[in-house]
């Protein structure tokens, strides 16, 4: 018998096809209406994003989409209830655009900020030799035992264009060089409970 404690559950959800293309029209549209505003907001990235600290993250009510914002909460509640947290309602607290383009890079990080519990990223358009989201194993103890072991191991996700993932907050995770002439396009958020 086996028990697996303090496991770090990861959920990847496939977003139906019509609601995706809903979701990605509109962040396309976002991106060109207001790509002369994107940032690199992160110190150690060169990532363009929407993203502004200390400001509300949200896209403004003209690029409200329905669709993107029931994907999200569904992903996040069906998180909720597959790893028995508490039944609350959840709440969209910060949404972003990211744009990668070559060379493009994000550091370590994790999204511990205020109340997040959940974060997410969907993925608008991602070519699958583009690097994705690498998650670091937050149980650092394993790599004293042996950095070999699966257990150890920091992981990248195998997703695609039309994913929505969903981690706790507190994971760390990075994204390495864009190395496509592609550009990498992603949606991220911070859910708390409302
Ligand atoms: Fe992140």
């Amino acid at each position: 018998m086996q028990v697996n404690l303090f496991p770090t559950p990861i959920s990847i959800f496939h977003i139906e096809n019509d609601q995706f293309t809903s979701i990605r029209d509109t962040v396309n549209k976002y991106i060109e209406d207001n790509f002369d505003n994107f940032n690199n907001s992160w110190i150690k990235s060169n990532t363009l994003s929407s993203y502004n600290y200390g400001k509300d993250n949200k896209l403004p009510d003209i690029y409200y989409n329905e669709q993107l914002e029931k994907a999200i909460l569904i992903a996040g509640d069906t998180y909720l209830q597959e790893n028995k947290f508490p039944d609350k309602e959840l709440l969209i607290k910060d949404l972003w655009i990211n744009v990668s383009t070559k060379g493009s890079f994000q550091e370590v990080h994790c999204h511990t900020t205020r109340d997040n519990v959940l974060s997410g990223i969907i993925y608008i358009s991602i070519e699958d030799t583009e690097s994705k989201t690498n998650f670091l194993n937050p149980n650092k103890k394993f790599k004293t035992i042996s950095e070999d072991t699966v257990l150890a191991k920091d992981c990248e996700l195998n997703v695609h264009s039309g994913v929505i993932v969903v981690f706790p907050s507190f994971l760390e995770h990075y994204v390495s060089e864009n190395k496509s002439d592609n550009k990498r396009i992603t949606v991220a958020f911070n859910l708390s409970y409302k």
